[in-house]
């Protein structure tokens, strides 16, 4: 795309990343691709804010020329280390090799032991200011949001929040930047979502740190590193992300999400008749085939659904891998406080019941209740199956 002009001399100069398949090298971003967004401040002090991955950064010098030869730029802030935003930094020392990099006392040693790079840094610490001409910038410690050097710049005159990774989402930004223009803002507040449980969950308090501490500026707009900037309603997204960063400490909404995993197909048959007991009692029900299933979508649902009910057939004695993966994910993840019940077919021994055992108690899972069947489910199988399935939903509902 082609530079944007947020307010008066602020420019976005983001890039389109709509080839990698997964972010992190965990997370799908096939279908709907992810942006970089840095930000251009020409005043009296030229000002970058962020870059991109090693990948983009020529895109994102072509946008840069358009306004500035690169080796007149006073400052980059580095609000956040990791390489889809610093990716880009060494090439920017070529051509700039007499730019400040400001950032946090983490950022100092991060810049030393990602990129060797030692000079020129000046650290700023929380609630510093920079005075540009016309423009000022304030420096807000946010560690965390998502990794431990991290920080967000405001600027004052524009009342701009430039947040980095806090308040991005997933999803390319298709023709233009804006909240107020995007097609369809639903689906950016979907990926957004997914975005925050797959990056940030694990970081709720922090997020939530950083939220009240952003309560006391006026925010006129909220410019994150990924995804859409936010100018007509900048409040939305900062209070989406604290609704989902509170998910944290609660189970979470009165529905369930059901995954489940087949060799054979003796446990889907389960899995159909429990999903009905659960649509008996009124109660929501999202179903994943983990065998399939994005781990990047799964994990959304089980952060904001405080049920889960887990089938897989025995596999070598425990749980089938994939089902294993998910919940050892989840746990990383601190997808914690959830109540779940578990079901499965196996052929001798059983063990799926074992290793979800286990699993659960690092998860601080409540269990309600199992149900097993040896081979393929018979008639009466099936009935129990979808009566369990019912007792399950109705555990749901009281909370
Ligand atoms: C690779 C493999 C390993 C298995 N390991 C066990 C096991 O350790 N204990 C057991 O009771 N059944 C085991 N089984 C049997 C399955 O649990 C049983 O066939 C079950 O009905 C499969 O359910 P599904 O049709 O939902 O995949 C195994 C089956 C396969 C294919
Ligand atoms: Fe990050
Ligand atoms: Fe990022």
């Amino acid at each position: 795309m082609q530079p944007v002009e947020i307010k008066p001399s602020i420019y976005w100069i983001g890039v389109n990343d709509r080839h990698t398949e997964f972010f992190e090298g965990l997370w799908s971003i096939r279908n709907e691709g992810i942006s970089y967004n840095s930000y251009l401040i020409m005043d009296e002090k030229k000002v970058i804010i962020d870059l991109c991955n090693e990948l983009s950064i020529d895109e994102l010098f072509e946008q840069l020329r358009r306004f500035i030869n690169p080796a007149e730029l006073d400052y980059i802030v580095i609000n956040h280390m990791e390489p889809d935003h610093s990716g880009g930094l060494k090439a920017l020392l070529n051509v700039a090799p007499h730019i400040k990099l400001l950032g946090t006392s983490r950022t100092k040693e991060m810049l030393e032991s990602f990129y060797g790079i030692t000079e020129n840094i000046q650290v700023v610490t929380d609630g510093e200011e920079l005075d540009l001409g016309r423009h000022k910038l304030k420096f807000l410690s946010t560690p965390f949001v998502h990794w431990p050097e991290t920080m967000m710049t405001y600027e004052m005159t524009e009342k701009i929040i430039f947040s980095c990774d806090g308040f991005g989402g997933y999803g390319t930004l298709n023709g233009s930047i804006f909240d107020d223009k995007a097609q369809d803002l639903k689906k950016y507040e979907q990926h957004a979502l997914r975005y925050f449980v797959n990056i940030v969950s694990s970081y709720s308090k922090p997020v939530k740190n950083a939220v009240a501490k952003l309560e006391s500026l006026p925010i006129d707009v909220v410019a994150p590193s990924h995804g859409l900037v936010w100018r007509r309603d900048p409040l939305r997204i900062i209070n989406l992300y604290k609704q989902w960063a509170e998910y944290a400490g609660t189970s979470g909404d009165p529905e369930v999400t059901l995954l489940y995993c087949s060799m054979y197909g003796s446990t889907e048959k389960l899995m159909e008749v429990v999903a009905q007991g659960i649509a008996d009692v009124g109660v929501p029900v999202t179903i994943f085939n983990v065998s399939h299933a994005e781990m990047g979508d799964i994990l959304p649902s089980l952060w904001i659904r405080r049920g889960v009910m887990i089938g897989a057939p025995t596999y070598e004695g425990g749980l089938f891998p994939h089902m294993s993966f998910v919940l050892d994910v989840a746990q990383r993840k601190h997808i914690f406080n959830k109540i779940s019940a578990e079901f499965g077919s196996y052929g001798w021994g059983g063990g799926s019941l074992r290793e979800y055992t286990e699993r659960i108690q690092g998860l601080r899972w409540q269990h309600f209740d199992s149900f097993h069947d040896k081979g393929m489910p018979n008639a009466d199988d099936l009935i129990n199956g979808r009566k369990f399935g019912a007792d399950f939903a109705k555990r749901i509902l009281e909370g």
